[in-house]
């Protein structure tokens, strides 16, 4: 293995936001033919967050992003760009970041948002570290934001059980020029690498709306306007895509699993997890996970869990961290951290 290049850029601190109203299997019993259990056994969730009516993407975003910017002792007015990471903007023109950047007070900023569905954060940290390690910025926010409740069928089982609504953000500053004395590398982006195979774009879509279905009563009547997946092509994508990248991520590190700290990989379904981290060799207890309560929560999911074990105190300063996410695209990556 190569030894890793420098790392140019870090983690400063994150931040998250979950809507208040929590929908759990119970409700969802009431709403489509499901069970607790069937949901519970193969996803790993038990209920997820939805957002009330009168909140839209970018207030989540912008509350995500503010929590971010306060753990990190920054000013909104510091931030050199806002990326912000969604399939579910405020509207289709202009970006959702541009109403984050006036919602949080920042300066004219270069504000656009990515879609790369629940590899959005992972896409968005990357392009964060490419701006700062060229010199073309030096704080960047990255916001995870969904509000899938609104693009998705409640009357389909096969999705409406899965996912959630939420927030996560990350501010991104320069590396620090050398790191602690313990032999390991210094606190960054270690690596990073990401994916697309537009051949399995039709297995996770929302076809309607765009250029190809524009807006129409058909369009609606056909629901074109809602999330549809061929759930086992997308699991199965999942599992042999997240081990090759989450590889490739190690090995750009000059890491193996046994350098790895924690795991924060989106959550899409415990049994894709599972199989992944089994065909690592990662530990069980090195593999976070908070499904159970928000979901899937698409380019939200990984900085909200990453946040939260930031919060509790069980990721701390100079851990290393394996992040790892796939979605509609099919679009994937993997990031090695040391935080
Ligand atoms: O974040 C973006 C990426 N997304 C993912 O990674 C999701 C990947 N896919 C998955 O996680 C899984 O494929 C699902 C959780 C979506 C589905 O699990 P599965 O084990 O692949 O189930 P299945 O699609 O093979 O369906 C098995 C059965 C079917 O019934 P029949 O045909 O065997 O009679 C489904 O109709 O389960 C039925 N089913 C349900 N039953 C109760 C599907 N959804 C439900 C439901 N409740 N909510």
């Amino acid at each position: 293995m190569n030894p890793p290049k420098a790392p140019r850029s870090r983690i400063l601190a994150t931040g998250h936001y979950l809507p208040p109203i929590v929908r759990t299997n119970a409700d969802l019993e009431k709403m489509v033919d499901t069970t607790d259990a069937w949901i519970w056994e193969r996803t790993g969730i038990r209920e997820r967050r939805v957002a009330p009516p009168e909140i839209v993407t970018s207030d989540m975003a912008a509350a995500a992003g503010r929590s971010a910017l306060d753990a990190a002792g920054i000013s909104p007015r510091d931030l050199d760009m806002i990326i912000v990471a969604t399939v579910t903007p405020d509207m289709p023109m202009p970006a959702t970041a541009a109403f984050v950047q006036q919602k949080l007070g920042a300066t004219t900023c270069p504000s656009f948002d990515i879609s790369a569905a629940c590899a959005g954060f992972v896409y968005g940290l990357t392009i964060a570290d490419q701006f700062i390690g060229s010199g073309g910025a030096e704080r960047v926010l990255v916001i995870g934001v969904e509000l899938l409740s609104r693009i998705i069928d409640w009357e389909d089982r096969t999705t409406c059980v899965l996912f959630g609504d939420g927030a996560g953000a990350a501010v991104i500053g320069p590396a620090e020029p050398a790191g602690p004395d313990d032999g390991k590398p210094p606190r960054g982006i270690l690596s990073t690498c990401l994916f697309t195979d537009g051949s399995l774009a039709p297995s996770l879509w929302l076809p309607g709306g765009g250029s190809l279905h524009p807006a129409s009563h058909d369009v609606v009547d056909k629901k074109l306007h809602k999330v549809a997946m061929k759930g086992q092509d997308i699991f199965k994508a999942a599992v042999r895509n997240l081990y090759a990248a989450s590889k490739r991520a190690m090995d750009l590190a000059a890491m193996t699993h046994a350098d790895i700290d924690w795991v924060c990989a989106h959550q899409a379904n415990l049994r894709i997890l599972n199989q992944v981290m089994a065909r690592l060799g990662v530990d069980e207890a090195k593999v976070l996970a908070n499904i159970e309560r928000v979901g899937n929560t698409s380019s939200a999911s990984i900085p909200i869990l990453l946040d939260e074990n930031v919060r509790q105190g069980k990721i701390v300063p100079g851990d290393t961290v394996l992040l790892c996410a796939l979605g509609a695209g099919v679009s994937w990556g993997s990031a090695v951290v040391r935080m």
